[in-house]
């Protein structure tokens, strides 16, 4: 059976970066006194290029996406080295000063978020390429260097760096290791924690841990790589990193699938892990909520199949040999359409036609546009669950809610979905009562309450869902031991 092409009418590429101003914060509050004694000696170390005042940075934005409040930082340093940081953060100890790391401000939980007390480590200096080594396929960054850099840097060299997510003109490679972030690539390369090889941190005590480790193979005791990944800014500043930089696929097939069930979208799933060589690299699944919600909101999309579907899946496949695997992606599709797994399909003809497709499932980059009171969620079950949990919350958001906008869509093939409701009237910050519809949910079916934005400041209250008691009391003793004046991040994840 033949597979449509995709419509003439492209629209616009995926945007590169996202929209510079974040959602808006409840209004921040500026400290008004006199520099304390921690930040004239952090200016007097550093200097007041290095170590600016309030009045210094008043148009910077210090918020991240999340929409939560946020204060104005005491001090606003942004060193441009490890040995700034380590200066920096030496003196915070000194003076029990709590600092707040910040990358790319992209993160959607609070975590770079301010309290009132603390003075803000931007990285955003420190965002050189140091080497590209391509016999170990491997290049070394400064920790606030924007993700979609490296990617090109990466091609540039004949390599790929396969981390990917709708902010990656803007956010920073510290930032992507310390959320462990995932997006739309995890099927086949795996989360951030799966892109790394060595990790330089300082410390709240100021010393250096870690180093430019380019060996896979790294069995030398405790892994404090792996427990600084994922910490979201309470253990330690990340400051450089070795990625581990994959082949660059050479062929890549992309289709836009309409499927009439989430039984259909799971045997798609499984039947393309099975049957596409050498790999599936991404499996983004759409109920038909975010898609037709998306469509109407955005007139730069274009929908890519004439008639309506109860679910779509954007799947990519890659590999090595454009016309061999041109064919059997294509046959392949050809099979599922035969067997009625898949209802319709568009089979990307080129790249603005697989971008074409990527700008529809990028589109949460634009949802300040046009639901800028929304709640979003980021859980994960068993691949088995995703459809009945997504069921049962739909259900009741919509008893309670008949007038709600639900979107549900996400990473299937890592049991990751992220759900949006939007309801009329209920402003950005009286999301409870949907918190608990959700989260109650999540808990019942033994998911997380996280898959990949982490816990800042927004989830923390619900971490006990997802995470026993014991497992709590084991974060906070590895918090105790390496931070114990609780000068990094405070109030977060716990
Ligand atoms: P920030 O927001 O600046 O900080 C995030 C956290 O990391 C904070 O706790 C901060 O203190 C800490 N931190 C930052 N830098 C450092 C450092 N050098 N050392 C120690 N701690 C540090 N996330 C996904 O996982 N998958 C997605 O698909 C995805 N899609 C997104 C799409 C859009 C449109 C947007 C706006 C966000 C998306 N995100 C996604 C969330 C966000 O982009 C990621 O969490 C990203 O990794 C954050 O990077 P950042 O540099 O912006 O970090
Ligand atoms: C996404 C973000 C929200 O996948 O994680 O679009
Ligand atoms: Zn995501």
């Amino acid at each position: 059976m033949a597979v449509n092409a995709v419509p003439s009418a492209v629209p616009s590429a995926v945007p590169s970066a996202v929209p510079s101003a974040a959602p808006s914060a409840v209004p921040s509050t500026v400290p008004s006194a006199a520099p304390s004694a921690a930040v004239n000696a952090l200016r007097e170390a550093l200097g007041a290029q290095v170590v600016a005042l309030p009045d210094e940075f008043v148009d910077r934005r210090v918020e991240d996406w999340s929409g939560l409040p946020s204060a104005v930082p005491l001090a606003l340093i942004r060193p441009h080295d490890t040995r700034e940081v380590a200066v920096a953060l030496e003196i915070c100890a000194r003076y029990a000063q709590p600092v707040v790391t910040q990358g790319g401000l992209t993160g959607l939980v609070g975590g770079a978020n301010l309290r009132g007390d603390e003075v803000a480590l931007s990285l955003d200096r420190m965002n050189q390429i140091v080497e590209i080594d391509a016999v170990s396929g491997t290049m070394t960054v400064q920790a606030g260097t924007p993700l979609q850099v490296v990617q090109e840097a990466a091609s540039a060299a004949g390599f790929y760096f396969p981390l990917d997510l709708g902010a990656r003109g803007s956010c920073s490679i510290g930032g992507n290791l310390a959320t462990n972030a995932g997006g739309n690539r995890v099927i086949k390369y795996g989360m951030m924690r799966d892109q790394v090889l060595g990790i330089e941190a300082v410390l709240a005590s100021g010393a250096i841990v870690g180093g430019l480790n380019k060996m896979i193979k790294d069995n030398s005791g405790y892994d404090l790589r792996n427990l600084l990944i994922g910490s979201e800014g309470t253990l330690a500043v990340i400051t450089r990193a070795v990625l581990r930089l994959r082949p660059k696929p050479t062929a890549t097939a992309t289709a836009w699938c309409g499927l009439p069930s989430f039984d259909a979208v799971t045997t798609l799933l499984r039947r393309a892990q099975a049957g596409l060589a050498p790999g599936v690299s991404a499996f983004e699944v759409m109920w038909a909520g975010y898609h037709d919600t998306v469509l109407a909101n955005l007139n730069t999309l274009r929908a890519p199949l004439a008639s309506p579907h109860p679910f779509y899946v954007l799947l990519e496949s890659v590999g090595t040999d454009p016309v061999r695997h041109g064919g059997a992606f294509e046959e392949f599709l050809g099979a599922m359409l035969e067997e009625g797994v898949v209802t319709d399909a568009a089979l990307a003809s080129n790249e603005a036609h697989a971008q074409a497709f990527w700008a529809i499932r990028d589109a949460p980059g634009e949802y300040q546009r046009f639901i800028p009171n929304h709640a979003a969620y980021d859980v994960s079950f068993s691949i088995a669950q995703v459809g009945d949990a997504a069921s049962r919350c739909e259900a009741q958001l919509h008893a309670r809610w008949p007038e709600a906008t639900i979107m549900i869509y996400g990473h299937l093939g890592d049991g990751n979905i992220h759900i949006v409701v939007d309801v009329p009237g209920l402003p950005k910050h009286d999301h409870d009562a949907i918190d608990q519809v959700i989260y109650d949910v999540t808990r019942d079916f033994r998911g997380s309450i996280s898959a990949e934005h982490g816990i800042g400041i927004k989830k923390k209250h619900f971490l006990h869902l997802t995470r026993s008691e014991a497992d709590v009391a084991s974060m906070r003793a590895i918090k105790q031991a390496l931070d114990p004046a609780r000068i990094l991040n405070p109030g977060k994840i716990f």
